[in-house]
This record gives structure tokens, sequence and C-alpha cells, in this order.
């Protein structure tokens, strides 16, 4: 599909509770590092480096009419093959564990903007 990424989960996919949490547990373990447990991009990796990870809860990432939109395809073909500085994980986590994570991920960003009172 060239630079075109869809939107959406694979159907044989379905997220669920269960789902969201393998997401957690893999994003903690293998991007928290970087973006940070919330998302924010200020992990702890930050202190030992001058790469600065994307703040994956930043303007435009979960909304659609924002051009800087990601979709869902597009964060997982970050995981997959990375992104500029950031080095791909595809074969370090299965498709199936990526999908969480993208799961995860729009769960953070919708935590992101709706703060807890
Ligand atoms: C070693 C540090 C590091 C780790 C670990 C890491 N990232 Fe990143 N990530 C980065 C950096 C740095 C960037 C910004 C890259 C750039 O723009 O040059 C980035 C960018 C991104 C982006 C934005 C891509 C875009 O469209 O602009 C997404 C989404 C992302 N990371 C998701 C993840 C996920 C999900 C994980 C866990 C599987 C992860 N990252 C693990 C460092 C990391």
């Amino acid at each position: 599909m060239g630079d075109y990424y869809g939107d959406g989960f694979p159907e044989e996919l379905k997220v669920t509770t269960e789902f969201l949490k393998r997401g957690q547990e893999r994003y903690n373990i293998q991007c928290a590092i970087c973006h940070g447990t919330s998302g924010n991009g200020k992990g702890v990796f930050t202190k030992y480096s001058t790469v600065v990870p994307a703040d994956l809860t930043g303007p435009g990432f979960d909304d659609a009419a924002n051009p800087a939109y990601r979709p869902d395809g597009k964060i997982y073909d970050t995981i997959t093959n990375g992104w500029n500085q950031m080095g791909g994980y595809g074969p370090n986590i299965s498709v199936q564990d990526r999908w969480a994570i993208v799961a995860y991920v729009r769960a953070l960003q919708h935590a992101a903007k709706n703060p807890v009172k």
C-alpha cells in the first residue's frame, strides 16, 4: 500500500482487557525505558542520551483530523521497522504482541487526554 497505513486492527485479533494487559506488560518492558511509562517520551533513557523519544501522547498522535496523525498501522510499522533514530523491534516482539502494544499506546493517549480527577 505504499505510504498508506491502514487504521484498525487485524480482524482475527480481539481487543480484550486481557489483550490490553499483555500490551501494557510488553510496553513497560520494551518501550517505557525511552517513551516513559505514561508515553510522554521522558523515559529514564533520556537522562543518558541526547536522543529524544517521541511523546506518544503528543498532539496529533490520536487525532485523525490532525496531519500529524499516526494510524494504528503506522505505529505497528514503527515498532516493526523503527523510525529515524528509533530502532525496529520486529524480530524481538511477536506480531500479536506488537498489536497489543499498539492497543496499549492508544489507551495511554486516551488516559493523557482524560486525566482522572
Ligand atoms: C531506545 C529508545 C527507544 C525505545 C526502546 C523505543 N523507542 Fe520509540 N522512539 C524513540 C525515538 C528516539 C523516537 C523518535 C525518532 C525520530 O523521530 O528520529 C521514537 C519514535 C517513536 C514513535 C513515533 C514515530 C512517528 O510516527 O513519528 C512511535 C509510535 C514509537 N516510537 C513507539 C515505540 C514503541 C511502541 C516502542 C516499544 C515497542 C518504542 N517506541 C521503543 C526511541 C525509542
